[in-house]
Formats: structure tokens, C-alpha cells, sequence
């Protein structure tokens, strides 16, 4: 009988691009992919360190594992990503997890896999954490799973050596690395012809793409291969994850712009409006040139959203330091950030020569003091929108009720509206009625989107 896997993605896109990768990698070892953990033979937990609730989310996961696993004791559980890279052998001693794991691959090793299975069959525990400095997986074809057939991401680079002292990346995925264009252009092409009509091109650094072998005769930076994938077709919408402040060129500002299919939205985390902290954070920026930064994109493409991340209470964070980054909020006026607390993460740079010196109830209310701001500024986004027109990529029916549609405009915004028929993956232009701080709600209309909510 054919073996069956299941995998369970914990963490960012990357990790959820790397699954699609797994899943392709045991398919083509003959396991045929079950969305029934409990019917499988296989269990991976993908999983995320970035934050101790991460890890702790997984472990709680396992717990529960536990007792599936008593029902079918033939069942190989295996953690995968970045908490395997940085638990590594410890993951494999039961005292330390309550569980027997039989596996552990970090996110490098994907192609031992069905070699590592063989190795749980035969009796052993099986482990790969060596970390590749070539590493692309170029050649598999993801699986895309959990699919809603209209977006898809691409991963184009991988690792990180930005050295972010709060940060556990660069330990768990190594040494950045570009993937070959070609291949990157033909998985776009595919994606293209079964249907698709968004596309995202990831990396932890996304912006720092560079491929230095000839292709074509020239060497590809990022800008060039966003806009090679963008020439695809007019009518597959660009998006990339995650950018850099320090390289966010200005090549790449006009390279949006002049694009109508590349995204007016662009990711640019800033983790706190304090110079000091930003220094200490290892940043490689100030509040000035990111606000620069800010600046030009607003000047070039004035419908961008511009969105963010924010670490409340890092290491030697006075409230002074905190104001500076409320204050930064409200002249950046992000239409949208992802929030968190300093969560101090073992082998960072931070963890050696800083002390986590903010108490928790401190953390937790200039937590929500931010998200409080967050949460009037992207209300007040979501109001300027109103009366304006866009073009709107279905993507399903809406969460909260069958009658209406979901789907995202060009600012990455959703757009709720009434459903008129239209299936997943078709364009509708529609008009803004009213919002909430995280959705629009607007009807269909025949006007043309006018350019100044489309493009330039
Ligand atoms: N490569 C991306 C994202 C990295 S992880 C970037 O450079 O922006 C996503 C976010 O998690 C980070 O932007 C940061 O805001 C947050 N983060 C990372 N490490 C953290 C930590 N130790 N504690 C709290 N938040 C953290
Ligand atoms: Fe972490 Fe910084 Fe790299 Fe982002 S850029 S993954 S925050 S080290
Ligand atoms: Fe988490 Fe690893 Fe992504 S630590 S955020 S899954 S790169």
C-alpha cells in the first residue's frame, strides 16, 4: 500500500515555500501527500524559532502527537526547519520533549529525506542539520498544497547573513544564496498556465537578490528579476517578501513604478523608531535614512502602502526609545504592521552581550500601546480608500459570509464585495463603501480603476 505523509507548516511564507518542497521531494520517493494526520504513516512538523511562543507552540504540538502515535506506533515523526536546525541532537532525546522523535532535518536537508525515513525504518534515529552554502532546491517543483489556485509563492533566495542581533535566522538558514533565474522564470511561466494570477517572490532578504553568473550576458540583481517575472503577462501580479531598509534602491523604486503588475505595496520592516536600539539591534540603518526610504517611495509611487514590523522592548529599551518609535509610526503612517515582544532567542549575538533587561509587563504594554496606534492608523488607511476605485484579484468567497467575495487590490488591502459570479482568479474593479481597521467593503462597478489607485 502507498505510504502517505502529512505536514504540519508552523513560522513565515519561507517555511510554508519550503513544505511545497518537501512534499514534492517524498512524492517523488512514492508517499502520496494526506491532508489526515491520523491516516499517516509520515508526520513533519515544519517549524519556526524566530520566538520562544514558536517553538513552544510546536512542542505543545507533539504532545498531542503522543498519543497518535500510541494508536499507530509504526507512525515516523519528524521535526523539520529551523527549530531542527537549532535544537539539533537535543530534539532526539525524549526526557527533553516527552516524545520519541524519530527524525530531524534542518531546512538544507530536504533531499536526504526519504535516505533519513529508510534510516527510522531500519531502527535508528536519523538526523541531517548540515547547513549548504548552494543549497536552491532550483530543480524541485513545489507541490503546491493548501492552495487557493490564485497566489503562489516563489522562494528565490535563501539564508540570511544581515546578523539582526535579536535574530535566530541567520543561525537556522546559513549563508545567503541566489537561485538560478532560469529557474525561478520557468516555475513562474507554470504557475502562470495552471491558473495563477499572483505571485510572491520570497526571501528573508528578498531585495538582496543577486545571480553573478551570466545569464543572458548580464549579472541579475533584484529589480531585474521582479521585472522579468513581471513581463510574464500584464495580468500576473508581482509581490515580494521581505525587503531590507539598506537595499531598497532607488532602481528598485522605479522598477515598481514603472510596472503596473508589480505590487504597490511594499514589506519594509523598521523594528523601532530609536537610533540607539536600531544600532544595538544591529540594523544597519538609522530612523533618518529609513525615513528617507519612505519618503522616495511615497514621491515615485504615491498609492504604495508601505507596511511593517515592530519588536517592543528590546535590550536597553528606555521610554524614550519607545515614544521615538510611536512617533515613527505616525510619520511613516504604515497602512499595516505585524507586532511582537522581545523574545530573547539562545545563540543570538543579543543573547551574548546584552542583557533582556525590559520586564515582561513593560514589554507588554508598550505592546499594546503600538498595536493601539497600528490599529487607528490602518483604520485611518482604510479611510482615505473609501470612494476610490481598484482592481480587485478574487481569490474566494468571504470568510464571513457566502454571498460576498474576498480578494486583495494592488496595496495587498482586502477588498470584500458582493458576489456577482465571479471565479477565483478573475480581476473586478470595485468601489470602496466602507471599512473597518482591516478590511474594505465595496461593490462592483464597470468604471475603468482610474490610475491613480492602479498605478502611476
Ligand atoms: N527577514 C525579515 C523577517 C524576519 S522574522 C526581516 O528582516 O525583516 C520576522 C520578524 O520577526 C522580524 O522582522 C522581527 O520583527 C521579528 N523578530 C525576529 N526575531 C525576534 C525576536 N527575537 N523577538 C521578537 N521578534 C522578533
Ligand atoms: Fe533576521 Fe535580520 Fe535576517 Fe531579517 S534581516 S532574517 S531580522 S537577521
Ligand atoms: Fe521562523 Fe525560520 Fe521563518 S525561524 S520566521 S521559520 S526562517
Amino acid at each position: 500500500m502507498t505510504k502517505k505523509i502529512y505536514i504540519e507548516t508552523y513560522g513565515c511564507q519561507m517555511n510554508f515555500s519550503d513544505s511545497e518542497i518537501v512534499l514534492s521531494i517524498m512524492n517523488d520517493s512514492g508517499y502520496q501527500i494526506s491532508d489526515s494526520v491520523s491516516e499517516a504513516d509520515v508526520v513533519f512538523l515544519n517549524t519556526c524559532s524566530v520566538r520562544d511562543n514558536a517553538e513552544q507552540r510546536v512542542l505543545k504540538r507533539l504532545k498531542q502527537l503522543k498519543s497518535l502515535r500510541a494508536a499507530n506506533p509504526g507512525m515516523v515523526v519528524g521535526v523539520l526547519g529551523c527549530m531542527a536546525e537549532r535544537m539539533k541532537e537535543s530534539l532526539l532525546e525524549e526526557a527533553n520533549i516527552g516524545m520519541r522523535i524519530d527524525l530531524v532535518a534542518g531546512p538544507d536537508a530536504y533531499r536526504n529525506l526519504p535516505e533519513l525515513i529508510r534510516e527510522v525504518e531500519s531502527g535508528q534515529k536519523a538526523i541531517n542539520v548540515i547547513l549548504s552554502t548552494e543549497e536552491t532546491y532550483a530543480d524541485v517543483t513545489p507541490v503546491r498544497y493548501a492552495s487557493n489556485g490564485v497566489s503562489a509563492f516563489i522562494s528565490i533566495m535563501r539564508g540570511c547573513e544581515n546578523l539582526c542581533s535579536y535574530c535566530v535566522v541567520p543561525g537556522a538558514r546559513g549563508k545567503e544564496r541566489s537561485r538560478d533565474p532560469e529557474t525561478i522564470i520557468s516555475e513562474a511561466k507554470e504557475l502562470y498556465e495552471q491558473g495563477y494570477r499572483e505571485i510572491t517572490l520570497l526571501g528573508q532578504n528578498v531585495n538582496s537578490y543577486l545571480w553573478k553568473c551570466h545569464y543572458g550576458g548580464e549579472t541579475i540583481t533584484f529589480p531585474r528579476i521582479i521585472e522579468k517575472v513581471a513581463g510574464l503577462s500584464p495580468s500576473l501580479r508581482i509581490r515580494f517578501a521581505t525587503s531590507h531598509p539598506k537595499d531598497l534602491s532607488d532602481e528598485l523604486i522605479e522598477t515598481i513604478g514603472s510596472n503596473a503588475n508589480i505590487c504597490r505595496s511594499i514589506h519594509l520592516p523598521v523594528q523601532s523608531g530609536s537610533n540607539a536600539v536600531l544600532k544595538r539591534m544591529n540594523r544597519k540603518y538609522t530612523v533618518e535614512s529609513y525615513m528617507e526610504r519612505i519618503a522616495a517611495i511615497r514621491k515615485a509611487i504615491p498609492q504604495c502602502s508601505v507596511t511593517t514590523d515592530i519588536i517592543a522592548g528590546f535590550c536597553g529599551e528606555n521610554e524614550e526609545d519607545h515614544r521615538q518609535t510611536l512617533k515613527l509610526m505616525e510619520e511613516a503612517k504604515f497602512d499595516f504592521a505585524y507586532m511582537f515582544r522581545y523574545s530573547e532567542r539562545p545563540g543570538t549575538p543579543a543573547e551574548r552581550s546584552f542583557t533582556d533587561d525590559v520586564p515582561e509587563d513593560v514589554k507588554k504594554r508598550r505592546l499594546e500601546e503600538i498595536i493601539g496606534l497600528q490599529r487607528k492608523l490602518s483604520h485611518e488607511s482604510n479611510k482615505r480608500d473609501t470612494g476610490k476605485v481598484f482592481e480587485v484579484l478574487v481569490e474566494g468567497v468571504s470568510r464571513k459570509s457566502e454571498k460576498n467575495l474576498m480578494g486583495r487590490n494592488s496595496q495587498n488591502k482586502v477588498v470584500v464585495f458582493k458576489d456577482e459570479g465571479w471565479e477565483p482568479g478573475t480581476y473586478v474593479n470595485v468601489k470602496i463603501k466602507e471599512c473597518t481597521s482591516a478590511t474594505l467593503l465595496g461593490e462592483a462597478v464597470d468604471q475603468p480603476v482610474p490610475l491613480i489607485s492602479q498605478s502611476n
